[in-house]
């Protein structure tokens, strides 16, 4: 009967949309877990190259980053699906048991990282803070997430975990930004260049103005 059929209509919808959703999530995840397994191979196999001194001088956090991230990122992906928690709630559960502090490893070897290790060409001051800025704000999201599910507030639980996943995939994903800068190094050293010229002018303007405070800033335009 049409009510039969109205009824499964959405339902099937439902299953599909969280299917792709899964399913991109996924995709997302793959490209930074490739790149983390050849980086992963470089350095348990101690092979030098000219971007992995700094991780092969200290292998530990970049070790524990990498495991941590791909299993944050592609099982953890299931984890948003409403189905699976639907019809198996257990797995959820356990899943989760074993990927917060997995992300909680990725925030905070992040955040180690992005303060211990020598900064390369590519990374200024705004990659260094935005690492900052997301790490300490993942870690807190996945606290407040434990949190409210632990006080059976599951509404905030849902809303922290995915700020938390969104936080890290964030981060996690830089990877597209950066992969096209580093296989062609003309665009790399422009971007270099373009960023050193940006400072240059910046830091200039802001000394004659400090020097000469009779300089004032532009009311408009450049
Ligand atoms: C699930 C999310 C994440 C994934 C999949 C991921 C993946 C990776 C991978 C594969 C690397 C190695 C890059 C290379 O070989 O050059 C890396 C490095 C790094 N990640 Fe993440 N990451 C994630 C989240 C984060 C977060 C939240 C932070 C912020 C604190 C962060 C900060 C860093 C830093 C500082 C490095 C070292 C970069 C360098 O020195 O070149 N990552 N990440």
């Amino acid at each position: 009967m049409s009510f039969t059929a109205e009824s499964e209509k959405p339902m099937s919808r439902s299953r599909a949309a969280d299917s792709l959703a899964v399913a991109g999530l996924v995709l997302l995840g793959i490209v930074p877990a490739i790149f983390g397994s050849v980086r992963l191979r470089q350095i348990t196999g101690g092979i030098a190259t000219a971007d992995n001194a700094r991780f092969l001088a200290m292998p530990w956090p970049v070790v524990v980053h990498i495991v941590g991230a791909v299993l944050f990122a592609l099982p953890g992906a299931f984890q948003f699906s409403a189905e699976l928690r639907r019809r198996r709630m257990e797995w959820h559960r356990l899943a989760g048991v074993i990927l917060v502090p997995c992300g909680l490893a990725v925030s905070l070897s992040g955040l180690w990282m992005a303060q211990f290790y020598p900064s390369v060409a590519l990374d200024g001051v705004a990659v260094y803070w935005m690492r900052i800025v997301v790490g300490v704000m993942m870690t807190v999201a996945l606290w407040l997430g434990v949190s409210a599910v632990r006080r059976g507030d599951i509404g905030a639980h849902r809303a922290w975990m995915m700020r938390a996943y969104a936080l890290g995939m964030g981060a996690g994903t830089q990877v597209f930004t950066h992969v096209p800068l580093m296989i062609a190094p003309v665009a790399q050293e422009r971007a270099v260049e373009s960023h050193r010229h940006g400072c240059g002018v910046g830091h200039q303007r802001a000394r004659r103005r400090v020097l000469h405070p009779a300089i004032r800033a532009p009311q408009s335009g450049g």
